[in-house]
Formats: C-alpha cells, sequence, structure tokens
C-alpha cells in the first residue's frame, strides 16, 4: 500500500487517517496526545442543512454574505451541498448529536450528552434518517437554526472522543509528541517529512503523499481561544517548503471570551439563544451598531466590543445571559444547554443564572492557510491541506459560525478521494491573486526584546482587530528585527534563553514553535499592509472602506529550500 503521513489530530487530520486506512498505510503524527487539538474546544457546533425546512441554497447564501465578497463560490457550493452527507457520516462513526424531543422539545438542553437519547445507537433502525430529530441551533449571520451540537455546548470534545475511538480500530500508526519540523521536498515534490521528538532526536518520514491538518496559529496573539498547541506549524512548514499561502490577512476574533486567564469561549450559541451584549454601566449597545444586534456577524460584533472596552478604559463588556432563566426550564437552562460555559463560569466565580459574564474578543480563526483547491490539494505535487491550516476559500475575509468543523469534515473526505488518484497537485492558483513578497529581513534594530509573551502582545495591539498603516508597519519593522536577530544566531539564543527554557519543561517544542510564529507573524503584517482597504475581518482604521477594486486574494510564496536529510 502506498504510504500516507497525516500531520494533526483534530476533526480533519482523524478523518483522513480513518477513511484513508483502507487504501494506504497511514502513519498520523501529532506534536502533543492524541486528541489535543482546536477541535476538541469548539463549543457551539457544525453547520448543515439537514433539516426539512432548510436549503442547500441558503446555506450557501449565507456563507458567502459573511465572506465579504472573497468567498470562492466553487468551494462554498461544495462544502454546503456535501455538507449533509458528511454530518450523516460522522454519525456512523459513531457521533452523537443531541437530540430534540427526550421531554425537553426543541429547547436547548435536549439530549444534552446523551447521543440518541434512547440509549440506542442511532444507526441501529436502519429505516430512520440518522439526522431525523436532531436539536437545533442558532448562531450569527445564519438565516436559519441550523447548527447541531453535541453535549450541550461540548461539540467538539464529542466529535473528537467519536473520532479518536475509530482512528484506534484502523490499522494507522500514531505517533504522539512528536513535532513536524519541516518538510522533506525531492525533486520539486513532498515526499515526507523531519520530525523531532521531545528528547531532541531528529528523523525522516518518509511517504508518497503528506496531508497537513495541524490547524491555525491563534498562540499568535495574546487573548485567544485556542489551545496552546495551535501555532502554525504546518503553515509555516508550508511555506519554507514553497507552497503558495493565500488570505493570511484573515484572522478572526471571536466577540466573546471569558474575560478570564485562558480566555475560555462564551459560544455564539449563547447569544443566539438571546443573551444580549452591555458595557459596564449595563446599557445595551449593539442594537445602535447593527440591525441584527448581537447576532450581526462576528467582525461587526468584535470592534462593537472592542471599541466600548478602549471606551471604558479597556475594562470588559457583559453577556447578560440572565433573561436566559426566564424560559420553562429557569434557572437551571444554562447550566443544562451550556454545561462546559457553566462550569468555567462557576470556576470564576460567576453564576450565569444571575450575574453577567465579563468578556472580551480573541483570536480564534485564521481564514488564511495553505492554498487548495476542492480536493485538499496545494501547489506542491505531494502535499495536501485540510482543516484550518488550509485556505480552500469557503470562509473567504470572515467564516459563518459553525462552519470550521464542517470544512474539515467535507474536505478531507475529498483529500482522500483525491489521493486516490495520485499525488497531484493543483493546477492553478486563482486568477485573482495578487502577490505579497515573501519575507526579508529590515536591517533595523529591535526596540523590544524577543520572548513569545512580547510577540503574542505586538500582534494583539497592532495586528489585531484594529489596525492601520502606520502601526502596522512599525510592527513589521520589529518583528523583521526580531527575525534578523534570529538569523543571527547568538543575540537571538542569549535573549530569549531564559524565558525557552522557562517554557520547554511545560512545551518540549517551544523553540521551534516560537521561530514558526514569528516568521508567520511576518507574513500576516506584511499581508495585512498590502490589503489596503477593510474587508470582513481585517480591518483599518486608516481605510475603513472596502474597495471593490481589492476584491482579490493575496498570495505569498518563499523560495523552497532543500532541506538536508541528517
Ligand atoms: C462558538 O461556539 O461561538 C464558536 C463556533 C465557531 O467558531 O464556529
Amino acid at each position: 500500500m502506498p504510504r500516507l503521513i497525516v500531520v494533526g489530530s483534530g476533526i480533519a487530520g482523524l478523518i483522513v487517517a480513518i477513511e484513508a486506512s483502507r487504501t494506504h498505510s497511514v502513519t498520523l503524527v501529532t506534536k502533543a496526545e492524541l486528541g489535543e487539538s482546536n477541535t476538541r474546544y469548539a463549543q457551539g457546533g457544525i453547520a448543515a442543512a439537514v433539516f426539512p425546512d432548510d436549503t442547500v441554497a441558503s446555506h450557501i447564501a449565507d456563507t458567502l454574505a459573511a465572506g465579504a465578497g472573497l468567498c470562492r463560490p466553487e468551494a462554498v457550493e461544495v462544502l454546503c451541498a456535501e455538507g449533509p452527507a458528511r454530518i450523516r457520516d460522522l454519525i456512523r462513526l459513531g457521533v452523537e448529536f443531541d437530540r430534540a424531543g427526550a421531554g425537553a422539545g426543541e429547547a436547548p438542553g435536549a439530549g444534552v450528552g446523551a447521543g440518541a437519547g434512547d440509549g440506542s445507537p442511532v444507526e441501529a433502525d436502519a429505516h430512520r434518517d440518522p439526522t431525523d430529530g436532531l436539536a437545533r441551533g442558532l448562531e450569527a449571520a445564519h438565516g436559519f437554526p441550523r447548527i447541531l451540537h453535541a453535549g450541550g455546548d461540548a461539540t467538539g470534545a464529542v466529535v473528537e472522543r467519536a473520532l479518536v475511538r475509530a482512528v484506534r480500530l484502523t490499522a494507522s500508526t500514531v505517533l504522539e509528541d512528536t513535532f513536524v519540523a519541516d518538510l522533506l521536498v525531492e525533486n520539486g515534490r513532498v515526499a515526507g517529512v523531519h520530525t523531532v521528538s521531545t528528547t531532541g532526536e531528529r528523523q525522516v518520514l518518509r511517504a508518497e503523499a503528506v496531508v497537513l491538518a495541524s490547524g491555525g496559529a491563534g498562540q499568535l496573539y495574546s487573548h485567544t481561544t485556542n489551545p496552546r498547541v495551535t501555532t502554525g506549524d504546518g503553515v509555516a512548514a508550508a511555506y519554507r517548503a514553497g507552497a503558495r499561502l493565500a488570505d493570511l490577512e484573515f484572522l478572526q476574533f471571536h466577540p466573546t471570551s471569558m474575560d478570564a486567564p485562558g480566555n475560555f469561549l462564551v459560544s455564539e450559541a449563547v447569544r443566539g439563544e438571546g443573551a444580549v451584549l452591555v458595557d459596564e454601566q449595563g446599557v445595551r449597545f449593539m442594537p445602535q451598531v447593527h440591525p441584527d444586534a448581537e447576532l450581526a456577524p462576528r467582525d461587526v460584533v468584535a470592534r462593537a466590543i472592542a471599541e466600548r472596552m478602549s471606551r471604558q478604559g479597556g475594562r470588559p463588556v457583559f453577556l447578560d445571559a440572565t433573561g436566559l432563566a426566564a424560559g420553562e426550564l429557569g434557572a437551571g437552562f444554562f447550566a443544562a444547554r451550556f454545561p462546559s460555559i457553566f462550569e468555567e463560569c462557576r470556576r470564576n466565580g460567576i453564576d450565569p443564572a444571575t450575574q453577567p459574564i465579563p468578556v472580551t474578543p480573541a483570536a480564534h480563526y485564521w481564514m488564511g492557510g495553505v492554498e487548495t483547491d476542492v480536493w485538499g490539494r496545494t501547489s506542491l505535487p505531494g502535499l495536501f491541506a485540510v482543516g484550518e491550516v488550509a485556505c480552500t476559500g469557503v470562509h473567504g475575509a470572515n467564516r459563518l459560525a459553525s462552519n470550521s468543523l464542517l470544512e474539515s469534515v467535507v474536505f478531507a473526505w475529498r483529500a482522500v478521494q483525491a489521493l486516490a488518484k495520485g499525488p497531484t497537485s493543483l493546477q492553478a492558483g486563482p486568477a485573482e491573486a495578487i502577490w505579497v513578497p515573501s519575507v526579508g529581513l529590515a536591517d533595523g534594530s529591535a526596540g523590544l526584546g524577543f520572548s513569545r509573551d512580547a510577540l503574542q502582545q505586538l500582534m494583539w495591539d497592532a495586528v489585531g482587530v484594529h489596525r492601520d498603516g502606520a502601526r502596522l508597519t512599525a510592527a513589521l519593522a520589529q518583528l523583521d528585527a526580531w527575525a534578523a536577530e534570529q538569523a543571527s544566531g547568538a543575540a537571538w539564543a542569549a535573549e530569549r534563553a531564559s524565558g525557552a527554557d522557562r517554557r520547554e519543561q511545560a512545551a518540549p517544542f517551544g523553540a521551534l514553535e516560537d521561530d514558526n510564529l514569528l516568521l508567520l507573524a511576518q507574513l500576516i503584517t506584511r499581508s495585512a499592509l498590502a490589503r489596503r482597504e477593510s474587508r470582513g475581518a481585517h480591518f483599518r482604521s486608516d481605510v475603513p472602506g472596502t474597495d471593490e477594486a481589492q476584491r482579490h486574494h493575496l498570495v505569498t510564496r518563499s523560495e523552497p529550500k532543500v532541506l538536508v536529510s541528517p
């Protein structure tokens, strides 16, 4: 059987490993334990037009509208049309979505953590469509309640658990605690990966194809809903190998993360159930900002919150969910519908049934990444990318809520089909692409010493929810200066030695991750400077309008380096 390496163990990587194990000898490589990924922390759910009163056309329209003119229509059609079939596949693989009824009707909390509700496997009844009777939620910018959820607000954890179980039943080899430092490129095609173990041992793994499913890079920012593994390693490795990257300037900031260490996500589904945003005076402010108020597009809500926060000295605003207790389930509603958020609120001394939750925006999802076609093929033969690491173009400038798990499932399945046809690459990038120069090094000196914290703070302040040309330029000078120091070796190593040593104990690949984060920060900042307009999640106060002449994708690529096997 041909060999396949899958990098990453979120929903996308696990599905590729499970499905490809029929035709390939699969090695799945992940830098932490198998279940650890962004997927595990997804709350709200997964969107798909599975209900008889919904339509694929309406899901397409909502996705295109959220994407602010930059979605690739072909990819969006694939996503929305194939979504319902992939949901059935997930159920077949053992994912138990919450079901309506079971005494609580369509109401939130229905079937929380109970799978089929009656304890029987969903697929046991061959005459029943497994999506019949699923519970549904509403999230921002969806014209229709089409969000499936599991475990109440623990959708990602339920999905991840089922898929980890399923992958363990295949013959796939799983390498945990193994970092993919770079791609092995031979004769212009990807032929494997260079790995590093927690003890620093280096290895080359060879394969006929590599699928990157290594997720996003929320750790670029001082506030993020993402776990600490999200350091963009796959995008950075693909760049160094010479793959085309696209739409890097588009990072989504979730409006509501808890204003407490760790920025625990407070799902949009809470607003979907009727919670409202108030400032520190208790005044509701979203109705004055957008006709859809709290359910306006994510970028609009995130910016409105950031603006309120800056008017009140940087202090958080509040998500008031106390009104939800007025329903049938009374004060028990929140705990039943949102058990994980409830638990986190209680850990922070808040009772969401009676007290508003302090919230702040936080980096959440990267729309840009390794450019692919609708089969997960990248510009490099032998290299595929699926999930958040990829830029399929389905999200455009701003992702519609709960489309990310769906994208992973749909395109992971497609990548497996494409794999069967051999290690081809996408034929050409989109015609409307503009090149951003690849990273160079400024000769300025660094104002600040490098540390991960300093990088994250710089990105948050200058390349975050609000951007402007002057601050982006200054940030790029600092990033380039750090990179120049890094390239010169000694000073860089000395600068960060103490911090890195401390971090290594908790994160064994900290230094490699820092290198990747710095590279990605440079690329994102260059792209953000190159896009001289505001569109979707990319907002520049010096050019606040959207410019139709810039309705194109920004792409970048390095000169590939030949990496010599040790
Ligand atoms: C949420 O639950 O608010 C997050 C859902 C998503 O990011 O798609």
